[in-house]
């Protein structure tokens, strides 16, 4: 097999779609280099000492794990000098992060979940990072939180890395989704999958069920009706799997096809869902959309959706179209 590699497949994109200027190209392998750093870290376990607790909470109000500092602390530094960034935000800062005055400023802004899947660090289970890249409002000579405040349609770049058996770098810029696994033996990112596209049909879900008892209606409908299998109105079996890391359960999908659910639910008005619209669901739906999946928050588009503030949270339905298709309906019916 031909080996392509992340570089090469950046500059023949450049060439075909005129849609990756050089300081893109830099702020992605600037990204997939931290993520390499992190793959490292990450490897080490036990070893390394980066299991376990830090003893600080996020401004989400969840423990931090040190894992979720360290990989922060890594992409921040990977990308503040090179001159491409106006400035980051992640899940875990409170507000945004400019670059630092001793650096040239550059016109886009990057986003991230340094860490997915936190609950699954001490286990040994896939975990991953998660970005999306904007191009900064022109004009601005210093951006603030509003300069991220764009819906996901506006995304420039999105992808994420999966630490799992294999450690796999999953990007679009908008043409297609190209997949990449680290050979850690040359330190070099390798294309293992050109144009992913996930099945419109599936018969596989992933839903977090002990929140059962709080779904709203056309959830709950949409989820009886799959388990009643061959025999009920959907009139075929359908598996299940939640492995509790986003990025994990997403690169499922895109392998396999099925549909992901983080809904909202009865528990809290003020928290519609789990996952945050700017650094989970916007690259995710961007991806998924990219190859040929669906993603929506069980009435609109996810990408469509105008943000407010930084770290809103949102509910995610996405991957087979029809399924989410089905399920949107089901949300847009009541
Ligand atoms: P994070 O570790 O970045 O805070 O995100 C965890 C998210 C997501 O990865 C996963 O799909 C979901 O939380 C799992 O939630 P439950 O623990 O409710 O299953
Ligand atoms: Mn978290
Ligand atoms: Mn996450
Ligand atoms: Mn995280």
């Amino acid at each position: 097999m031909k080996r392509i590699s992340l570089t090469q497949h950046l500059i023949e994109e450049q060439r075909l779609h005129n849609n990756i200027p050089a300081e893109l190209r830099l702020l992605i392998e600037v990204v997939a280099r931290a993520c390499k750093t992190i793959s490292h870290a990450v490897g080490k376990g036990a070893l390394g000492e980066v299991l376990g607790s830090a003893d600080s909470e996020n401004v989400q109000g969840e423990v931090q794990k040190k894992l979720d500092i360290i990989s922060n602390d890594i992409l921040l530094q990977a990308n503040e000098w090179g001159g491409h960034l106006a400035a980051m935000a992640s899940e875990e800062m409170e507000t945004i992060h400019p670059i630092p005055n001793r650096y040239p400023m550059g016109e886009y802004l990057l986003l991230f979940d340094p860490l997915d899947g936190s609950s699954n660090i001490d286990v040994n289970v896939s975990i991953g990072t998660i970005f999306s890249v904007l191009k900064a409002p022109a004009g601005m000579s210093a951006p603030n939180e509003q300069a991220f405040l764009q819906p996901g349609s506006q995304q420039v770049a999105a992808g994420y890395a999966v630490y799992g058996p294999q450690t796999v770098l999953v990007l679009t810029t908008g043409n297609g989704v190209q997949s990449f696994t680290l050979d850690r033996e040359m330190g070099s990112w390798v294309m293992t999958q050109r144009e992913a596209k996930i099945p419109e049909d599936t018969k596989e879900y992933a839903i977090n069920a002990s929140n059962a008892r709080h779904w709203f209606a056309p959830v709950q409908r949409y989820v009886d009706e799959m388990n009643a299998g061959k025999t009920g109105p959907r009139a075929k079996d359908f598996n299940m799997r939640w492995i509790a890391s986003m990025v994990a359960d997403v690169h499922r999908i895109l392998t396999r096809g099925g549909i992901f659910m983080y809904p909202a639910d009865a528990r809290d008005p003020d928290k519609p869902g789990k996952l945050r619209l700017m650094y989970e669901a916007n690259p995710m739906a961007f991806i998924v959309e990219q190859a040929g999946g669906a993603a929506t928050n069980g009435k609109e588009r996810i990408l469509d959706i105008q943000p407010t503030s930084l770290h809103q949270r949102v509910a995610v339905f996405l991957g087979s179209k029809n399924e989410v298709d089905l399920v949107t309906g089901y949300h847009n019916e009541a």
